[in-house]
């Protein structure tokens, strides 16, 4: 099966979990993408649901695909989140941000009473760290930031090159107005300091770990879907 079609088979059963009457988390993403089509043939259908987009691009296909919108300040609590990770560990610790969405995505996730990803088998890690992390900065002060970042590494024995993510000839722009460093350091043995250290750095916005916000993960390989819980 190819990648696309076993993103198709996690969004599928992750479907089976959406819920007349939901407030919904919509990530964005590739996989998240196929989740969206799904869901508006459901609506389509006739299921009740409302969904908060993790960023603008998710909004668009909502908007498309005929899936009622809201926001966190209309619907601050939402039901379920569901979206894709860039990489996942058995406790169900992930890498988002590959889409440059993960401050919205951490907002929307920490505002639900659970998350689902879906992903494809190839997400999954031992450890996380083979996909870059992306760390998203304040524009102002980046090179002060990338020299903090580095040393906050450092200290916990991570090395690595850490990238500024273009967009063309330019710098990338996440919907909040921000750059995204990637940072590639390779394994990274305990995400929970990184995560607290890079939070120190004063412009650090947010960051790709999301540790501990999702329970669940639909997982689709050669042979069949799996789900797994953390
Ligand atoms: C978006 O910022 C990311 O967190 C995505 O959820 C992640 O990159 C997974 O994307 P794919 O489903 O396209 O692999």
């Amino acid at each position: 099966m190819d990648a696309r079609s076993l993103k198709i088979e996690a969004a599928r059963a992750a479907l089976a979990h959406v819920k007349d009457g939901m407030r919904l988390g919509i990530g964005t993403g590739s996989t998240a993408e196929e989740f969206i089509r799904l869901l508006g043939e459901r609506v389509a259908s006739g299921l009740t649901v409302i969904g908060v987009p993790t960023s603008e691009r998710t909004a668009e296909s909502c908007r498309r695909f005929g899936i009622p919108l809201t926001t966190l300040d209309e619907t601050p609590e939402l039901d379920l989140t569901i979206d894709g990770a860039d990489e996942f560990d058995p406790e169900l610790n992930l890498i988002k941000g590959g889409g440059g969405a993960l401050l919205r995505e951490k907002i929307v996730a920490a505002a639900s009473k659970s998350m689902i990803v879906i992903a494809d088998e190839s997400k999954a890690v031992d450890a996380l760290g083979r996909f870059p992390l992306p760390i998203e900065v304040n524009q102002f002060g980046l090179g002060a930031t990338e020299l903090a970042v580095r040393r906050v590494a450092e200290a916990l024995g991570l090395e690595g090159t850490i990238a500024l993510r273009r967009r063309g000839d330019a710098p990338f722009v996440t919907d909040g107005g921000h750059f995204i460093l990637d940072a590639s350091f390779g394994r990274i043995p305990d995400p929970s300091a990184l995560s607290g250290r890079l939070f120190c750095v004063p412009g650090v916005v947010e960051h790709g770990l999301f540790l501990k916000l999702a329970r669940i993960a639909i997982v689709a390989g050669a042979d069949g879907v799996k789900t797994i819980h953390a």
